[in-house]
């Protein structure tokens, strides 16, 4: 608009000033031309590549009033993002299909793939941001796993969907434009992963999947979401204080040390932590209840695994909280370590990438678990 009134103002002298005092013929002073402006072309939409990895927000059932009975991952992300065309006003898209699963079979060479796969298409100066689509049931596994080892600052959202492609008030289509308007965002870069799920925006590491049903289903318990999206609005109301992707030591490779996930409840036996140690497990994370306690005949057996040199991760099952270290055990007499205010799932991404990056002991194992 002022580039437009510009050029009316310098015709409109030009016009004058032929009219009044530039005589006609051969001699004449050649008219003034106004000068050349630079074509006003649009701004580029940014560009963010949309992965899509299965789950319900791809799923599909016989019947639109199904949304239990469905299976996921079937349907392929062109489709996905055919019935959004708004998005197209937001961005401009790359999609890929890195896989169709059932993200309760996510594994961890799927997550060698997806985060390596990230990392090469944030390198490209192309590529804005990543928006990846995911089942929702190990979303948060996947989500904090990206947000230690994405290497950019630029957006990556994870979204999902609880109702299937197919459903009546199918959810996947507005969280996908959500998420898209949020990767797209200039205010989301430098916050780590994250992701846009039912008009909220959360940070990978706070958030937990709490609902088996209701399309509200993710929440960061006690310390809440960073912000909203809504109607191609973002707001961020906070913003991520500890280390992620650029600051962080780890690096997503191809081996994945073994640990595994045991819990406290009432009558548990030793069996299981036993039977882990035999295989030569590296690590164990224990959901205990309350503030990590655990259960007399369990504790002992992970005593001795740590005695081994297992490393054992004190963390709850109760979902929100932070587990005291010397609080419900004693973590430098038993030599383990606290999760603090990561659950076991995420506790247990968190010890992997640890020791593949060579941590050992308590001591600095229980850095780590402060820092991240
Ligand atoms: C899945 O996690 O892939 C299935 C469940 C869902 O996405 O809600």
């Amino acid at each position: 608009m002022a580039a437009r009134s510009a050029s009316l103002t310098i015709a409109a002298m030009n016009t004058s000033t032929s009219s009044s005092s530039t005589p006609s013929g051969a001699g004449a002073a050649a008219p003034l031309l106004p000068p050349q402006l630079p074509p006003q072309l649009p701004p580029q939409l940014p560009r963010i590549a949309v992965l899509a990895t299965g789950g319900t927000i791809a799923g599909a059932a016989a019947d639109v009033t199904n949304t239990s009975g469905y299976q996921a991952g079937v349907v392929g992300v062109d489709q996905l993002l055919s019935v959004v065309p708004a998005l197209s006003t937001v961005a401009r898209i790359a999609p890929e299909q890195i896989a169709s699963v059932d993200s309760k079979d996510m594994a961890m060479a799927l997550w060698t793939t997806l985060a390596q796969r990230i990392n090469t298409l944030l390198a490209d100066a192309d590529i804005d941001g990543v928006v990846i689509t995911h089942g929702t049931d190990t979303l948060e596994e996947t989500a904090y796993l990206l947000h230690l080892t994405v290497k950019s600052d630029k957006p990556v959202v994870l979204t999902a969907a609880m109702r299937p492609a197919s459903a009546l008030s199918a959810d996947g289509p507005l969280n996908l434009l959500n998420a898209v308007t949020v990767a797209a965002h200039a205010g989301s870069r430098g916050q780590g992963v994250l992701v846009a799920f039912n008009n909220k925006i959360h940070s990978a590491r706070d958030v937990v999947k709490t609902s088996t049903y209701a399309v509200d289903a993710f929440h960061s318990p006690e310390i809440g979401a960073l912000g909203w999206v809504q109607d191609g609005r973002v707001e961020f109301q906070r913003c991520v204080v500890r280390p992620h992707t650029l600051a962080t030591e780890f690096v997503i490779g191809a081996k994945w040390p073994h640990v595994e996930i045991v819990a406290s409840y009432a009558g548990v036996s030793r069996i299981a932590v036993d039977a882990l140690v035999a295989v030569g497990v590296r690590g164990i994370v224990v959901a205990g209840t309350g503030n990590g306690s655990i259960h007399a005949s369990l504790q002992q057996a992970l005593a001795d695994a740590a005695s081994q040199g297992v490393v054992v991760v004190r963390s709850s099952r109760v979902g929100s909280g932070h587990v005291m270290r010397n609080g419900a055990a004693a973590d430098d007499a038993l030599g383990f370590v606290s999760a603090g205010s990561l659950n076991p799932y995420k506790a247990r991404v968190l010890l992997m990438l640890a020791l593949a990056a060579g941590g050992t002991g308590p001591v600095a194992l229980q850095k780590i678990f402060d820092t991240y």
